[in-house]
């Protein structure tokens, strides 16, 4: 086995607990990252005076080749090293010998695995953001499919109003769009160089870290070198932001899990995106949507478990932090995964009008039976009551609005005329909205046509 430490000690590391310790398993994930952090601090390093420039080209060659050989095939990157760090040192000392032993000068793994977990949130976030963005593409487009298609909306699962079908897809965009923002401001905070930082105290050499900072892409450089080599806040953001588009794209499929189930029938999920039963021939089953459900849980896991751990050390670098990657890995594997699941079975769904518009009527209308008696200057509570009344009597008859003659009308109260028959259907319940966020189709024509730059700008 190969480690970079073994001068101190005595003995070989005990195996079973050198296996243990060992992260190569998974962080060869970063193997990018630690090539592009290496060849930097190379340059870095000559340009310090600290390497000579024969050693910094040897070295810049060498980091390339293996780069090559990483990229062109996966299985390079193995062996018995404790991690990507001692494999990409461990190579590149066997093509360049000493100028490969003089990478390392003035450098520790702390900062290197802050830096290279740094380097690759922030150049695999802009994917997941793309993805967020198809899904709000699809909804977009079954906004625009619906038209003035109707269906309730619900408050505590109970049918409250009716509302355009185009506004239920555009209330799943704007917590989706959150989402996005969410993401980029999680690649900010990644956005701090921890190179100059050392193990915990800095760095000895003349390093220029504005340069070194500026050739990695990076807006900034850490405040502090004992903070960085502690600070994993950017990546609890990130799972908070994972996390939180989840839950979103969970209540979706569990919106859609309803809305398409027998119960409501509102809409129909395609067959190539559905599951059958192996026992019960009749069942088309959700297994996508239920999946994109049940994985929220896991991705929720994985931000108290990262803060959990970080909540019992001390300052600068522990080896609880190691902890940090597998999650980072599977949350951005489970968010990707999901968000295309999503994203097919939005694109699949087919409406059923009738259904869904049968199901925005009747005594769903009695806010605007009230609201008609506002208009004509009867005080709300009293129109509450009014319209209350009526919709006790019609549940004990087995009746809607619409079978209501005007003297029935005007028993309830003087101020109905003839025109409530006109104002009590559930289009004119929509249209009289006033407000931009509202059901109004003028306001969701505006708030699509607003949702559908946003796409192109987003994806763009
Ligand atoms: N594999 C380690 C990690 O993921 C790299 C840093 C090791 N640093 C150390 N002092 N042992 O955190």
């Amino acid at each position: 086995m190969t480690t970079l430490w073994s001068g101190r000690f005595d003995a070989a590391p005990d195996a079973a607990a050198f296996e243990f310790q060992k992260s190569f398993r998974f962080d060869r994930r970063l193997f990018d990252e630690d090539v592009t952090g290496s060849l930097a601090w190379a340059r870095a390093l000559g340009r310090a005076g600290v390497l000579p420039k024969a050693d910094v080209d040897h070295i810049e060659k060498a980091l390339g080749d293996i780069r090559q050989l990483g990229q062109a095939d996966p299985r390079f990157v193995d062996g018995d090293d404790e991690d990507v760090h001692s494999f990409v040192e461990r190579v590149l000392v066997e093509r360049v010998g000493d100028a490969g032993r003089r990478l390392h000068t003035g450098r520790s793994r702390n900062e290197q695995v802050s830096l290279d977990v740094r380097l690759y949130l922030m150049r695999r976030i802009p994917g997941l953001q793309r993805n967020v963005a198809a899904v709000v593409e699809a909804l977009a487009a079954q906004a625009v499919a619906a038209g003035d298609a109707l269906m309730p909306a619900f408050t505590h699962f109970r049918p409250a109003q009716p509302v355009l079908v185009a506004h239920f897809f555009l209330a799943h965009i704007a917590p989706l769009r959150r989402d996005y923002q969410r993401l980029a401001a999680a690649r900010d905070e990644a956005d701090a160089l921890t190179l100059g930082s050392g193990a915990v105290a800095g760095t000895s050499y003349e390093i220029d870290v504005a340069a070194l900072a500026a050739e990695l892409g990076f807006s900034r450089i850490v405040a502090n070198s004992i903070d960085a080599s502690s600070d994993r806040d950017f990546a609890a953001s990130f799972h908070y932001a994972c996390a939180m588009t989840m839950v979103h794209l969970s209540r979706l499929a569990e919106d859609l899990i309803i809305l398409c189930g027998d119960g409501h029938r509102f809409f129909e999920l395609s067959d190539a995106l559905s599951t059958g039963s192996s026992m019960m021939p009749q069942k088309k089953n959700p297994d996508p949507l239920e999946l994109v459900r049940g994985k929220t849980g896991r991705t929720i896991g994985h931000l108290l478990a990262l803060l959990t751990t970080m909540k019992g050390l001390p300052s600068g670098y522990n080896k609880d932090l190691q902890e940090d990657k597998e999650a980072i890995f599977d949350a951005e594997d489970t968010l990707s995964g999901c968000l295309a699941a999503a994203r097919a079975v939005i694109g699949g769904l087919t409406l059923n009008r009738a259904q869904a518009a049968a199901a925005a009527t009747g005594l769903l209308l009695a806010t605007d039976v009230a609201d008609y008696l506002v208009r004509r200057g009867v005080p709300f509570r009293r129109a509450h009551e009014i319209s209350g009344g009526l919709v006790r009597k019609l549940l004990a008859e087995g009746r809607e609005f619409d079978s209501l003659s005007l003297a029935e009308w005007r028993a309830a109260s003087e101020f109905f005329e003839a025109d409530i028959a006109a104002h009590v259907t559930s289009s004119a319940s929509v249209a009289a909205k006033r407000t931009p966020q509202s059901t109004a189709p003028s306001a969701v024509a505006r708030a699509l046509a607003e949702a559908q730059n946003w796409v192109a700008r987003a994806s763009g």
